[in-house]
């Protein structure tokens, strides 16, 4: 997509984050649902074939979240944001401690997901792991979300002008495309 379509397919920034934080909420639930039973089954627990379809589903989710929707915040939203509340930078760090916690998260996702899928650690272990960091993900982030959605609904949509909220929507979606292209490249 280039600039100038990107740019006329504007839509509200806070709703495009809340719906994006949506989507996240329904992998965070699907994850759940495997975790659950994972641990139900204790010590006879084995990841299947669904479940490993599941983690790959729920990596990809969780790389564009990182990659996209994170920086979007970031790049676009924050630094606004912060400029609404005063002393607004150091009242929203933990917003962004939490991305860089998310960020680590992922990592150990990624390496539980190629260990499992290249026989590197017994069964065990690797439904040890994809439990600890599973529930991990899905604490930290659902929590996250939650906060973040009380803050944007409050601040965000009382604060901004209807000409600052179109800028902010049409810089997401610029960077949006931009950062997808160069995923794809
Ligand atoms: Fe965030
Ligand atoms: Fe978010």
């Amino acid at each position: 997509m280039n600039e100038t379509t990107a740019a006329s397919s504007y839509s509200n920034p806070v709703r495009q984050l809340l719906d994006e934080h949506e989507a996240f909420r329904i992998s965070c639930n699907a994850l759940l649902t495997v975790l659950e039973r994972l641990q139900k089954e204790g010590y006879r627990a084995s990841i299947t074939t669904s479940d490993y379809a599941m983690m790959l589903r729920i990596r990809e989710n969780i790389r564009e979240h990182l990659n996209v929707h994170l920086l979007k915040e970031e790049e676009v939203f924050f630094p606004r944001l912060e400029k609404l509340v005063p002393q607004g930078r150091i009242k929203f760090l933990y917003l962004n401690y939490d991305h860089e916690y998310l960020r680590t998260y992922f990592e150990e996702f990624c390496s539980i997901v190629s260990d499992f899928e290249n026989d590197r650690v017994p069964m065990h272990i690797s439904v040890r792991r994809l439990i600890d960091t599973g529930f991990q993900i899905i604490n930290n982030l659902l929590q996250h979300i939650l906060a973040e959605d009380t803050v944007y609904f409050e601040v965000a949509e009382a604060g901004f002008s209807e000409k600052e909220l179109e800028e902010m929507g049409k810089e997401m979606k610029i960077l949006e495309a931009k950062l997808k292209e160069q995923d794809i490249d």
